[in-house]
């Protein structure tokens, strides 16, 4: 028991207000997830064709404190049911009626296990429940949008005050990477949803999931026992590939990163949401584009494979995009005086993690948030499906080999893929096709192994946090939750 530790980690850099608890030894040989739940906000943006920073912050803020409960309350059944541990978050029968969270009196978990009610007592009882029960807080420091970065890291910081438990900040992209690190015994299996009071008003309220977008639900993952492949293996080349970032990260070690190629400019995922958008496909895009080029043919236009053959390790997409937007122009549809460069929807989240320059999707505004994309009225015409299979497929080419060609050049023993673009099951097949993989000169046989975040850690998540968390805590990279700031450009 002494050398078992759980880390409560907290995620709201941008739309999903999400907390977990893993649980983990020392020697991090197996980081077991207890829970994991997510908040989605995509009914509240999808109105808007993006994130709107300032309804996302306020979002975050409702969400946060049922979230964190729902994960620690998760956590305290299957730590139960598998006696992972006596010590655990379950309460006694005395404290059962009056189990609130930190700091937050007015909330207590009720008769059913999951359900939250208000109540005024014992609020140092909790204190000490959780100091007894969670080792460490991780929280996402950046980056991302600021004023939704603030409500997590406020709340972590809020949490470790009135228990003492340390607090390690982790970036953003690690939790990207190190969802590949969930451990060979974790099997992440279908998302269930149910129904959490919120805090104000304490009738049952849903809170949104990617599944149901248009109903409030909270998502839980589930987990089990499973053949997941061993852990990936240093030198590793980490693709890290979300609507914010596309990089090439060479990792030597644990928390070790040197970024070896970037984006110049538009990120894969937010070429994904921006092309969607000029398809007349609902935020997010990414998901929605796949669908629709599930029936379209690949080659059917031949998009640029920007900087495919370039000799460093950077990408481009915002030539695709325009060759998109100039080819749906010329086929009329889309109005000839509309402007390629529209307001993109995930704009917040540059390539170099600025997120001040954003100009929040305009309110109350068309379907696209304020985007002069007229839509193509026959969204579902062959021509525009050809359009999305052959764009998704140009992005994917010059992901797969330019990510191979790092791989082989620098000689890693795997790759490692995380990011939400990493869900889309084109770019997953590509990836893990042996015959969609050449062989470098002189090479018989492939040198390296590659690993796909699952799919569930692919978009943005708690338990990813937490396990790279876990990594830092273990290397002793704790913060006084003095010290602690938001930082929507961080790097990593
Ligand atoms: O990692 P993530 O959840 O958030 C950021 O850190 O940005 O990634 C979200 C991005 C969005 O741009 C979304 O459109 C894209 O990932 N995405 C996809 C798919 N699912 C999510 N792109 C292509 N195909 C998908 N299936
Ligand atoms: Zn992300």
């Amino acid at each position: 028991m002494k050398n078992i530790h759980r880390i409560l980690s907290i995620e709201t850099s941008c739309d999903e207000t999400a907390a977990a608890v893993v649980e983990f030894q020392a020697n991090l040989d197996t980081i077991t997830p207890l829970s994991s739940v997510i908040a989605s906000q995509i009914p509240l943006h999808k109105q808007y064709g993006g994130v709107y920073p300032e309804m996302a912050s306020r979002a975050h803020s409702q969400k946060i404190l049922p979230v964190v409960s729902e994960a620690l309350a998760i956590a305290k059944i299957r730590s139960t049911k598998h006696e992972v541990r006596k010590m655990s978050l379950r309460a006694t029968s005395e404290e059962r009626g009056n189990l609130t969270v930190s700091g937050h009196p007015e909330l207590v978990e009720g008769s059913g296990p999951r359900l939250l009610r208000p109540t005024g007592a014992r609020n140092d009882k909790i204190s000490a429940k959780i100091r007894n029960s969670v080792t460490a807080i991780a929280v996402t420091a950046g980056p991302g949008l600021a004023g939704s970065l603030i409500v997590g890291v406020e709340f972590a910081r809020g949490l470790s005050a009135a228990t003492g438990i340390p607090l390690v900040a982790v970036n953003h992209l690690e939790g990207h990477i190190y969802a590949n690190f969930v451990g060979a015994n974790s099997k992440l299996q279908d998302t269930s949803s149910k129904q959490i009071p919120n805090s104000k008003n304490q009738k049952s309220k849903q809170f949104p999931n990617s599944n149901n977008q248009n109903s409030e639900q909270v998502c839980d993952l589930v987990f089990g026992a499973c053949d997941l492949p061993l852990k990936p293996v240093f030198p590793l080349l980490a693709l890290v590939v979300s609507g914010g970032h596309t990089m090439l990260v060479l990792m030597r070690k644990h928390l070790d990163y040197k970024i070896i190629g970037s984006t110049l400019d538009d990120a894969a995922g937010e070429c994904f949401d921006k092309v969607a958008r000029m398809l007349g496909l609902p935020y997010p895009g990414g998901p929605a584009l796949e669908k629709l080029a599930r029936e379209g043919n690949p080659k059917a236009y031949d998009f640029p494979r920007s900087m495919l053959h370039s000799k460093d390790f950077n990408f481009s997409f915002s030539g695709l995009k325009t060759a998109v937007f100039y080819k749906l122009r010329s086929l009329g549809l889309v109005d000839s005086h509309a402007n390629p460069i529209s307001p993109p929807a995930r704009e917040y989240k540059l390539a170099n993690g600025n997120s001040n320059s954003v100009s929040p999707p305009a309110r109350g505004g068309a379907r696209g948030g304020g985007s002069n994309y007229p839509r193509p009225s026959a969204s579902t015409s062959a021509t525009i499906r050809d359009i999305a299979a052959s764009f998704q497929q140009a992005v994917i080419d010059v992901l797969v080999a330019k990510t191979l060609r790092a791989a082989q050049e620098l000689g890693v023993k795997s790759i490692i893929v995380g990011g939400g673009v990493i869900a889309n099951s084109v770019l997953r097949d590509a990836l893990q096709d042996p015959h969609k993989l050449p062989l470098a000169k002189g090479e018989s046989k492939r040198g390296f192994k590659i690993y796909l975040s699952p799919r569930e850690l692919a978009t943005d998540n708690a338990l990813s946090i937490g396990i790279a968390g876990a990594y830092h805590f273990i290397k002793g990279n704790t913060i006084p939750w003095q010290k602690l700031d938001a930082n929507a450009s961080l790097r990593l």
